[in-house]
């Protein structure tokens, strides 16, 4: 295994940040950590790089422990938070990266790997946020690392650096690489991971594929226009599974949405506006966190402030 969790737990004081995470990676595997803000993400990727201590549970990176892992350039990390030397180019803090690592790659290969090759002199305090991002991406490749673990690493870019920062790691990916990052983008998790594994409440509530996420909520999604749709009756066709009236708009999570298109159909004759989609990835993860809420747990301090909705808003209000 290139990453093996087990029984993480992690409390802040009052603040249970991770609360009993198990985890396996298998090398080459690329892995989205998706959860809403106060999830717990960091907290485990912190874990995970050996800076912060489990409470319980225990960590091992390619079989060894963490720090080690690191220590022997293994690991390439980027994490959240951390200030780039303001005086130095971002050439020099390249170089003063390599230099602690045994094995790392030509600083001209790092910046190119991270599509900043022209950056190179440019001072690291004159740089934009997305920029700086894209730095903190060189220094996590330069060890020339096994295993890559990103904590939210397009935040603060534009649409153009971050279609960039993909196309690099599509690179890095295609040669093997194993990559766990964490995010709050669906799109992202949905675009760029092999596995998703979504997080909430300090907790794994889901992990697999983003289409067998997407399965695990419901095959397809029929709307309509009926008024005065009884929800019982629609609820009792066959191939529902969940249905939604607001107002004349009923919408119904189908398992077999050809049957219950037909029944439906045949049901309620003035049923108009008709449309049927596949759940997408944002309706699995608002679905499963939700559920994830219901069988609420006696400890939601450490994110009771935010919701699913909080990552919905986050995704559309992004540029
Ligand atoms: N150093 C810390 N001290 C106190 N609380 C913390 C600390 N780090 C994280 N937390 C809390 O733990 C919870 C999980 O945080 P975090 O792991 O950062 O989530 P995410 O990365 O998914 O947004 C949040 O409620 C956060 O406020
Ligand atoms: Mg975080």
């Amino acid at each position: 295994m290139a990453v093996h969790l087990s029984g993480l737990v992690k409390s802040y004081g009052e603040v249970h940040a991770v609360r009993g995470v198990d985890l396996d990676i298998a090398p080459g595997e690329v892995v989205a950590l998706l959860g809403p803000n106060g999830a717990g993400k960091s907290t485990t990727v912190d874990m995970l790089l050996g800076l912060a201590r489990p409470d319980q549970g225990s960590v091992a990176v390619f079989g060894a422990e963490p720090q080690q892992a690191v220590a022997q350039g293994h690991v390439g990390a980027m994490l959240q938070a951390g200030s780039l030397l303001p005086d130095a180019t971002v050439g020099e803090l390249v170089a003063m990266f390599a230099a602690l690592h045994r094995a790392p790659l030509p600083v001209e290969e790092a910046l190119e790997r991270a599509g900043i090759s022209e950056l190179a002199d440019r001072p690291t305090g004159k740089l934009s946020g997305g920029q700086a991002q894209r730095v903190r991406f060189a220094l996590a490749v330069v060890p020339d690392p096994d295993l890559l673990v990103l904590d939210e690493p397009t935040v603060g870019m534009d649409v153009e650096s971050r279609r960039a920062f993909w196309a690099a790691m599509r690179n890095l990916t295609a040669a093997g690489r194993t990559v766990l990052f964490a995010t709050h983008y669906l799109d992202e998790a949905d675009d760029y991971a092999d596995r998703v594994v979504l997080m909430r409440s300090g907790r794994i509530i889901a992990d697999g594929t983003a289409d067998a996420i997407k399965n695990q909520v419901s095959g397809r999604r029929i709307g309509a226009r009926i008024p005065g749709a009884d929800p019982a009756r629609l609820r009792a066709l066959p191939g529902v599974s969940d249905v939604a009236v607001h107002g004349d708009r009923v919408t119904l999570d189908c398992t077999d949405a050809d049957a219950a298109l037909r029944a439906l159909l045949s049901a309620y004759e003035q049923a108009s506006d008709l449309e049927v989609r596949s759940v997408d990835l944002e309706d699995a993860v608002v679905a499963l966190t939700s559920a994830a809420d219901d069988q609420s747990d006696e400890a939601r301090t450490g994110a009771a402030h935010d919701d699913a909705a909080h990552s919905r808003t986050d995704q559309e209000s992004r540029p």
